[in-house]
């Protein structure tokens, strides 16, 4: 019998295959992620003894429900491998992530990670980061005009972030307030991932630099085949 997988969930499968015994695996948040946390469901009932922290709540709370062993993130100072989606993908490995609202929490398991696997289908190649999506800027709610004025200064354009229904403001669960912000495409994301680290009130934001290790990309038109690319 032949199983078909739509690309996200053929990447989860790749990404799920790589995990050892013994490991600790950060969960990423989005349907892709959800992809992962099932694929790796799946391994330890058959026989997989892993230890996983989410980035989120949601995430917690599907991986409980699968039954994965689950880590507080405060018990951790590094882990094995984190698992996530991401919104772009740029050709130097450089992502877009954020569009949900646990950007803080996916960032350190990222950085805390000795391998960060992205999961991805095609549509997130792009050319620059950017091109499809604002950068999702988290911010201090009580100092959200000031840092707002700053990033002005460096040529950013955009606003706050509403909830779905439009009349109130999204909120991440670390209690920051979003800036969606579009930047000249002329500015190099090397540079601006320096300007936001180093804005006063700016919590945290969606550009990770440097930070993946290999990008699992799914084909939706082929069953079984992998591609990715792995950082040198
Ligand atoms: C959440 C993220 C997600 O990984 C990103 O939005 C991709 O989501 P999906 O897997 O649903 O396409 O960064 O903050």
């Amino acid at each position: 019998m032949s199983i078909v997988m739509n690309a996200k969930q053929q990447a989860a499968r790749h990404a799920a295959s790589l995990i050892k015994d013994g490991m600790i695996i950060g969960l990423g948040t989005g349907s892709t992620a959800n992809y992962f946390i099932e694929a790796l469901a799946l391994r330890q009932q058959q026989g997989l003894d892993v230890s996983t922290v989410a980035s989120s709540v949601v995430s917690t709370i599907k991986a409980a429900e699968l039954g994965l062993k689950q880590v507080g993130f405060e018990y951790l100072s590094s882990i094995d491998v984190y698992v996530d989606g991401a919104d772009e993908v740029s050709p130097e490995l450089t992502l877009l992530k954020g569009r949900g609202s646990d950007l803080v929490r996916e960032k350190l398991l990222a950085r805390a990670s000795d391998q960060f696997y992205v999961l991805v289908d095609k549509s997130k190649l792009v050319d620059r980061i950017g091109q499809n999506f604002p950068i999702p800027i988290e911010v201090m709610p009580f100092a959200w005009q000031i840092v707002l004025e700053s990033i002005k200064k460096l040529g950013g354009e955009g606003q706050l972030r509403k909830t779905a229904s439009g009349d109130g403001l999204a909120m991440t669960s670390h209690g920051s307030l979003v800036l969606d912000m579009i930047f000249d495409e002329a500015i190099d994301v090397r540079d601006l991932n320096n300007m936001l680290n180093a804005v006063p009130g700016v919590v945290e934001h969606g550009i990770f630099e440097q930070l993946a290790t290999a990008i699992f990309i799914g084909n939706d038109h082929s069953e079984l085949e992998q591609q990715w690319k792995e950082t040198s």
